[in-house]
């Protein structure tokens, strides 16, 4: 694996000029089902996945094998130069890239794809805290802003053609994140109209038993304001030489889909050692399919290993400055150079109208139709300021105590009488606490504070083993939960503005939100509880984070 801070030195070191091209590419809108350039032809996706796998640590907390690092590679000028003439080779007009760092230069690799007609799917979201959490879903400040600079830092290139707001959060047997990627969609949608961006919106689907899938696609599609246009399905179940029936059924479902749909994901390993044969593109790539599809990505460029595959087409030298490609990749060469697209039905011809939203029926589908409101950087960044007792980082790479510290602090205040549920949202229910959309170092001061308060305001009961601090700045007597009532408005929907500066070497830290670095008052050691009862703790719903549903590489 290459070094991510040398090649950010190199890429930040050379000062690139962003020359316009010849001809920038045509921008791609979506009307109804379809995708179209602005000439009014048909858009199809043609494409690979294209990302480096970070580093996954197996075991039982992560049973998908999710990566907890990442590689950003859109910000490797070397790399991307490397593999421009085999992306050339390929015939595609498309790249996914699951992860990018919005501090890094993106310029050179991104005018690169440009200059060959490919342009970008980019995922929003990051490993571990950067994404939506499949079982403990928030859409939070933190989430929202990282979403909002990697916007910022692509919004310049004219090929950005898709923002993906979530990679398989959704999962079969935990339904309750949709409202929460609906909400998302919602905000992302009116900051792209804001700065006049015609990127679509995407969101790449676990694949699973029919109603399943259609229940996560109707439900990403149902809402006026709520709605996805790109709905990506990661589906591997064409394997080897299949009959073109095999994709019967999941057209029969599509065929009325109110947004444009593509397979995310394909190329199944399943079935075969030997390369695989990408018979399914002929197949996705002409009538009826073209009539449901927009196309698709062959998964994947580099290797992804998962559930004993490998997936890779193309393996780079040890240093990195040459690539070689394998069978797999000769044939996905055929196969996408044979490929005519159809163009139509044009964009003239009716849309279909977008789908109802499914009604819950648990157990198999629990997300409530109600979704949580617009993460608000201002009201959190008031309410931090008031705050008796604060969450005092020990180190830059905070993010896992502060999951484990909220079920600590939040045992503490329910067994001392009070609720967790200002910090607490929930998806199958619909209902969502005041200081849900709060970044989670606020959410923590917060029950920090309420905990202090219920005792008294005792020095040792603002300590948490060293992990909290009195915060002699905020107003004496001042209740947090009257500081929530005054900073914090009413459930609101707006359009996000620009996120707070990121401040370089502070974590997830803001300018205008963090509550970890409040100055003030004094540590006296105070002992911490340490143990918390199991029943206290099971009876919240935001407490300890578990498993992230950001960037997934296991199939369904
Ligand atoms: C992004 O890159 C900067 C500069 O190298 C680094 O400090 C920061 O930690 C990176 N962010 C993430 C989320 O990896
Ligand atoms: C739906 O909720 C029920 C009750 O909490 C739970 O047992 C079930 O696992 C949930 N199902 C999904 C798919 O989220
Ligand atoms: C499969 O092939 C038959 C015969 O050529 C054709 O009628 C049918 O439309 C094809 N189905 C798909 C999904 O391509
Ligand atoms: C951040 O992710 C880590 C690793 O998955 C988890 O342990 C932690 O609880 C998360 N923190 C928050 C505040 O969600
Ligand atoms: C913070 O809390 C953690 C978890 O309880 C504990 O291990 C640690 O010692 C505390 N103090 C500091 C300064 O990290
Ligand atoms: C923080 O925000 C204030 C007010 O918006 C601004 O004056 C100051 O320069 C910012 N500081 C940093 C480190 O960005």
């Amino acid at each position: 694996m290459r070094n991510l801070l040398a090649l950010a030195a190199a890429a930040l070191s050379g000062i690139v000029v962003l020359a316009p091209t010849a001809s920038a590419l045509p921008k791609v809108s979506r009307a109804g089902k379809y995708l179209y350039t602005e000439d009014g032809n048909r858009f199809f996706i043609k494409g690979i996945a294209y990302q480096t796998q970070g580093l996954i640590v197996p075991g039982p907390d992560n049973p998908l094998n999710q990566p907890s690092t990442f590689v950003d590679n859109l910000a490797d000028a070397a790399a991307c130069a490397r593999d421009l003439p085999n992306l050339q080779k390929l015939g595609i007009n498309a790249i996914r890239a699951y992860a990018a760092n919005s501090s890094l230069n993106h310029d050179e690799c991104m005018q690169a794809l440009s200059s060959a007609g490919i342009y970008v799917i980019l995922d929003l979201t990051l490993p571990l805290n950067g994404s939506i959490d499949t079982t403990l879903p928030a859409w939070s400040t933190n989430t929202l802003d990282q979403y909002l600079r990697t916007i910022d830092a692509f919004e310049k290139y004219d090929n950005i053609l898709a923002y993906n707001i979530g990679n398989e959060v959704i999962t079969p047997k935990a339904t309750q994140s949709p409202p929460f990627i609906a909400a998302a969609a919602r905000d992302i949608r009116a900051y792209l109209n804001s700065i006049s961006s015609s990127a679509l919106i995407g969101y790449a689907a676990i694949d699973g038993a029919a109603s399943f899938v259609l229940n996560e696609a109707n439900f990403l599609a149902c809402s006026a304001t709520g709605s996805i246009d790109l709905f990506g399905l990661n589906n591997y179940e064409w394997c080897g030489n299949e009959p073109n029936t095999t994709f019967d059924g999941l057209n029969a479902r599509f065929a009325d889909y109110g947004v444009a749909a593509y397979f995310s994901e394909f190329g199944s390993e399943n079935c075969n050692p030997a390369p695989r044969v990408w018979t399914e593109i002929p197949v996705m790539f002409s009538g009826p399919m073209t009539n449901i599809w927009s196309g698709g990505l062959a998964f994947s460029y580099f290797g992804a290993i998962s559930k004993g595959h490998e997936f890779g087409m193309a393996v780079p030298s040890s240093d990195g400055t040459s690539v070689t490609t394998n069978a797999d990749f000769d044939n996905l060469a055929a196969k996408f150079n044979a490929v005519t697209f159809v163009n139509g039905p044009a964009k003239s011809a009716s849309t279909p109208a977008l789908p109802a939203c499914p009604s819950p029926t648990p157990p198999a589908w629990n997300a409530s139709n109600t979704i949580p409101q617009t993460p608000d950087d201002a009201a959190c960044g008031c309410l931090a300021n008031e705050l008796s007792c604060v969450f005092q980082p020990p180190t830059p790479d905070y993010m896992a105590l502060v999951g484990n510290l909220i079920g600590v602090a939040c045992g503490l205040v329910q067994t001392a009488g009070g609720t967790c549920d200002d910090i607490s949202s929930d998806g199958v229910k619909g209902t969502y606490g005041r200081l849900a959309m709060c970044d989670p170092t606020i959410k923590l001061s917060y029950v920090m504070s309420q905990y202090y308060e219920l005792q008294h305001r005792v020095n040792t009961a603002c300590s948490f083993r060293g992990n909290a601090t009195i915060n002699a700045n905020a107003k004496p007597n001042l209740l947090v939960s009257a500081a929530a009532s005054s900073c914090i408005p009413s459930a609101a929907v707006f359009t996000p503005s620009a996120p707070p500066v990121l401040i370089p070497g502070a974590g997830a830290k803001t300018n205008t939100t963090s509550a970890g670095n409040a100055p003030g008052g004094s540590t006296t050691g105070g002992a911490m509880p340490s143990i918390v009862s199991r029943s206290v703790l099971a009876g919240m719903t935001s407490a300890v984070a578990c498993v992230v549903g950001g960037m997934i590489w296991t199939l369904a």
